[in-house]
This record gives structure tokens, sequence and C-alpha cells, in this order.
């Protein structure tokens, strides 16, 4: 049998790896990257250092409007799946690259699988929600990775096609944490911070806000600056604060998960982050109105705070109930997705 993944962003790439690890003997499994993601930080580094085998399939799509971005991966993938024929499509979480996905597979009647299904904000003026929601939509097999996203799922009318298997992130994260469990970095106290999605910074007054909070917090901040934040700086003419506020580059996925292990807290808007703060024992400040991951509130290892209000108090540290339950599984996600393929497809022979 022969499965394909598509992927073009840089958290699909952390999904994949579990995936592309434990498929080798099970089908034939070969890989389509959109091109979405395309500096070598945020795509192939990904790629060596989580020991994914090479995408078979690379597309050019690179940047644009969403209706633009999403039209060229569309065009291609269907191009891509008409030659190569899959029996089976893979999608990830809610990029631009999911959705052109699973509309191009779905009009070719392919089975489709979603992997991290079942996630809503409620925002639909996110442009992620509006992908997961066709995601799931037009997915057959819909893997939730935690019971509130499983819930969801029901609620739409999609329990029957749902699955609640855990979240393949657990797997690369482990993965991680062996490889780099002989590394240490240096003493410094500081806060290990992300800033990337559009609500935060295709505004001036919002950007303007967050990075001038972040400048003020009593502790060193390390900021890791996607390229739509950095695009956004220089767009707006933004002179950053500096205070105690630092900007990086984006890293490799093992030294950004070093750095987080390392960290006093965390800071972002990313829903990967926040999961990985929760796993790591770090309490997440979430620069947004909303998360997708309730569980990561109720456990009071994350707290909303869109305008980093929290950032004077000692918001990071950890009362002793804090502990973090299997809330994302056992750490075998991946072969229960890939049993769940395999037995779909021998009763739809
Ligand atoms: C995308 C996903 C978002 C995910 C994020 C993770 C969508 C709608 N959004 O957002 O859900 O959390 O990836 O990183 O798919 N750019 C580069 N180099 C690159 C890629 C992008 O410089 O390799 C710049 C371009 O200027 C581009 C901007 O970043 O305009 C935004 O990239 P894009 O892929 O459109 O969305 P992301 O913000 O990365």
């Amino acid at each position: 049998m022969d499965v394909m993944s598509i992927v073009g962003a840089r958290p699909q790439f952390v999904k994949l790896a579990p995936i592309s690890w434990a498929s080798q003997t099970k089908f034939n499994h070969f890989i389509l990257h959109t091109g979405q993601h395309y500096d070598a930080s945020l795509s192939e580094d990904f790629f060596t250092k989580l020991s994914i085998p090479a995408p078979n399939i690379v597309l050019k799509t690179g940047s644009g409007t969403h209706g633009d971005q999403t039209s060229r991966m569309l065009l291609e993938i269907e191009k891509s799946l008409l030659k190569n024929k899959p029996d089976h499509v893979i999608v990830y979480g809610d990029t631009n690259s999911t959705l052109a996905g699973v509309i191009a597979a779905s009009k070719l009647n392919i089975p489709i699988s979603h992997i991290e299904a079942g996630l809503r904000s409620g925002n639909r003026r996110m442009p992620e929600e509006i992908n997961r929601i066709v995601a799931d939509h037009t997915s057959n097999l819909l893997f939730a990775p935690t019971q509130s996203a499983y819930q969801n799922l029901w609620t739409e009318g999609l329990g029957q096609y749902s699955f609640q298997v855990g979240d393949v992130m657990l797997e690369t994260l482990k993965y991680v944490l062996q490889m780099t469990s002989q590394n240490h970095s240096g003493k410094d106290e500081y806060f290990f911070a992300t800033i990337h999605r559009v609500e935060n910074t295709d505004s001036l007054e919002r950007l303007n806000l967050l990075l001038t909070r972040l400048s003020q917090s009593p502790v060193k901040i390390r900021l890791y600056a996607h390229p739509r934040l950095t695009k956004m700086i220089k767009f707006h003419e933004l002179v950053v604060p500096t205070g105690n506020l630092e900007l990086f580059d984006p890293l490799s996925f093992d030294e950004s998960i070093l750095m987080m292990k390392n960290s006093l807290g965390v800071i972002t808007d990313s829903g990967g982050i926040q999961k990985e703060a929760f796993l790591l024992e770090k309490t997440c400040l979430i620069a947004r109105q909303e998360t997708e991951w309730v569980e990561t509130l109720e456990s009071k290892s994350s707290i909303l705070d869109p305008n980093l209000e929290l950032l004077e108090t000692e918001w990071w540290v950890r009362s002793a109930d804090m502990k973090n339950p299997e809330v994302f599984g056992d750490g075998t996600t991946s072969l229960k997705i890939i049993e769940q393929i395999l037995n779909y497809h021998s009763m739809n022979k």
C-alpha cells in the first residue's frame, strides 16, 4: 500500500517524524513537501535532525496571500496525486498545506487521515481554524490528540470517524530529549519566547504592545523570531524596544527543546510550543485570547494572557500540584494511527 504524507510547514515536520519512523515496515510511505516553509531553519534542518527521509516530492510554493498560496499548492498536489496514485493520504495540523492537501485528495476520492483532528479555538478569524474545520469535514479518519478534541468531533457529527489516540508530538519530544540529554546550556536565567500568529504580528498596535511588554520583563527574554515576525517588524518600521528583550533567529527543533527545558518559563502564541512547555513542566504564558489546548489551562500549566500583563508577576513559579498527567497519550500514538489506517483499508477492500 502506498501512503503519501503531505506537509509544508515547521509544525508539520514535528508531527510527521513519528509516522515516518513507525511506518517503515507497514506500508510504502512517501512524503510530499509543498514548500510553504522553505528557509533551511524552518524546513530542511527539521528533516535532518529528526531523521526523516528527504521528501520524495518537493513543490516550490513559497509565500503569498492565502488564496494565492493555497491555490498554487492545490494545483501541484492534484497533479502529483494523479501521477503517484497513493492509496491513502495523511495530512497534519492546520496550515494552508493541510487545506490544499485535503481539497486535492478528497476531490480525487483518495481516503484521508487527519492527524491532530478536532482542535477548535472557536475563533473563525484565525486562518488555522478554517483549515482545521475543512480538514476534519473532508477526512475519512480523524485522529484526535486529546479528550476535548475528540469531544469536538462528536459535537460536529464526526464521532464515527474519530479516534482518540494521543499526540504524536510526545514521541518527537521524547526522541529529542534522549538525543540532547548530554547537552547543557549556560546557567543564565531567561524566559523562552516566540510570537508569530497573524493576530499578533500584523497589527502595529498589537506588535508594539507585545514587544514593549516583553522588553519590560524583570527577567531576560530570549525571543526566537519566526520570519513572519521579522518581516512585520520591518514592514511597520518598528524600532524594537530593548530592555530585557533580545531577538534571535529561529532555532532547530532540538535546540529549541533544550532552550525551553533550561528556561524559567515560556511565553508564546504557538500551539506546539504550548504543548511542549506543558510536557517539559514549564509554565507557559499564552499571548492569545483563547487556546485549542484547553487541557493545559485546566492543569494550570498554561495561562491565557493576551496582553502579557502578568509578566511583572511571578507567573512562572509552579506549585507542587502542577503535575502533567497523560493528557497527550502514552507515547504510542503513531502505532495506533498506522494500525487504524491498515484496518480501514483491509475493511474497505
Ligand atoms: C504557518 C501556519 C501556522 C503555523 C506556522 C508555523 C498557515 C495559514 N499558517 O504560518 O498555522 O503555526 O506556519 O511556523 O498555514 N517565510 C519565510 N521563510 C519561510 C516561510 C515563511 O521567510 O521558510 C515568511 C514569508 O515572508 C511569509 C511569512 O513568513 O510571508 C509567513 O509564512 P506562511 O507560511 O504564510 O505562514 P506562517 O506565518 O509561517
